[in-house]
């Protein structure tokens, strides 16, 4: 009996683990900026009600939101903070509600560098490894001094040892999406002449550093994982690519480094993050969202220019299921900790096959937990559930609005799936 009923689980059931960590299946939730704590980054009961159905479900690891580490590294309006001890009680009902489910949190921490708007946030400049303009939102950074890089590696290395004391059972470094350690690695965005660019070696110097960093406070059997991307996708401006992601890889690996999480691109690649419709993307994007605080004239500029961009985009970024499992593949051909693919997951059959293909070890998910926080019970219990259309309302709003499904059909089927939940 109790074989049979093994034969018959899917492999989404399947326990794993990162680094000791025993994960009960391998269908996680990514990390989606909740734009849900207060607006200094404290947790609020808002927060925990976003992620009460998703731990209900018996999700078995949940990435948080990004968390910013320091005050520079912050993009948007509340965002959840962790940089400071007073984080830690409000961080830690949000791990004691996961592990009441029985599920287990990683703490994503962050630093955004130049994808931000400065005066937005209340600061002179945006920081970043080089004064190089982001195309996206118009701001030129400031190159980093010497002081303020160590300030930033110890800020991650408090923020890792602060999850560390809110009960969190892991965390993700955020390596991916043109964030400050993307900046550090690519050499379009790192000009630098001192020991933190020039070369591959010195590119890489930040994100070592920081990850030293934290080990060193948190210790060796703290899982700790990262999200990195397969490839850059910034065409003619000097990107890395799969061969130079896999090194960098490979290096974390051999540092100890246990699991890495793969996604693609920077906001000036085009949001190649997020395949899908695009046709109110920008409109949303501008008015409701974090593209709000970008300048005037840049804004109009964006608005004038948002039905062509739209239909690009369209073309370019189409939805597809598992869209960043040519890359994840290539990383599990090359290294032996757990690989986990993000993008466009949402059906059974395809995220089982790329598990039972050996494409990935584990998919995370963005966008169809916002339209359906069951998912994962659903999948296993093979029942519909409110699907995304991958619309990208929800994302287009993020930074300004709470993180949700702003599709009104898909919303109310969610508000009634989740009433008979309760
Ligand atoms: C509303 C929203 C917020 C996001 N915030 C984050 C974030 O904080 N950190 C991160 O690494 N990625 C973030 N992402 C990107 C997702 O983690 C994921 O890489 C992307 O949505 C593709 O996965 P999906 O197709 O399953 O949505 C966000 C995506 C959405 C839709």
């Amino acid at each position: 009996m109790v074989q049979n009923i093994e034969e018959s689980q899917s492999i989404i059931e399947k326990p794993m683990k990162i680094g000791g960590l025993e994960i009960a299946g391998r269908v996680f939730k990514t990390a989606t900026a909740e734009t849900k704590a207060t607006e200094d980054g404290f947790v609020t009961d808002e927060l925990l009600e976003f992620y009460e159905p998703i731990v209900d479900a018996g999700t078995p690891l949940i990435m948080s939101g990004n968390l910013y580490t320091s005050a520079t590294g912050k993009s948007s309006y509340k965002m959840t903070g962790v940089d400071n001890k007073d984080k830690i009680p409000g961080l830690k009902r949000l791990a004691d509600l996961v592990h009441a489910g029985k599920a287990k949190i990683f703490g994503q921490i962050n630093h955004c560098g130049r994808q931000i708007v400065p005066e937005a946030m209340g600061l002179d400049s945006a920081v970043s490894a080089s004064n190089v303009t982001e195309k996206l939102m118009g701001t030129k950074p400031r190159a980093l001094r010497h002081d303020e890089i160590k300030e930033i590696t110890e800020s991650f290395a408090s923020a890792a040892e602060y999850c560390q004391a809110a009960d969190f059972d892991g965390l993700q470094l955020h390596g991916g999406h043109g964030y400050l350690i993307n900046q550090f690695l690519t050499p379009y965005t790192n000009r630098r002449t001192d020991e933190y660019g020039g070369n591959f070696k010195n590119r890489m110097r930040f994100l070592l550093e920081s990850y030293h960093g934290i080990r060193e406070r948190v210790g060796p059997d703290f899982p700790l994982i990262i999200k990195l991307n397969g490839d850059d996708k910034l065409f003619a401006r000097n990107g890395l690519g799969i061969s130079q992601m896999l090194e960098i890889a490979r290096i974390l690996q051999e540092e100890g480094m246990d699991g890495i999480e793969i996604t693609v691109g920077h906001y000036e690649s085009g949001f190649p993050m997020i395949r899908g419709k695009f046709d109110t993307y920008f409109h949303s994007f501008l008015n409701e969202g974090f593209g709000h605080q970008v300048k005037p004239f840049r804004r109009y500029g964006l608005e004038l220019f948002k039905y062509p961009i739209s239909k690009v985009l369209n073309r370019l970024r189409s939805y597809q299921e598992g869209f960043n499992l040519k890359y994840a593949v290539e990383f599990k051909k090359n290294l032996s900790i757990p690989v986990i693919c993000v993008g466009g997951f949402q059906t059974k059959p395809k995220i089982e096959s790329a598990i039972q293909e050996g494409l990935c070890d584990a998919v995370s998910v963005g966008r169809a937990m916002i339209s359906d926080p069951y998912l994962y019970k659903n999948l296993i219990e093979d029942k519909p559930g409110p699907d995304c259309d991958f619309c990208n309302g929800c994302i287009a709003r993020w930074g300004s609005m709470p993180v949700e499904c702003y599709n009104e059909d898909i919303k109310r089927q969610k508000d009634i799936m989740l009433a008979h939940q309760n």
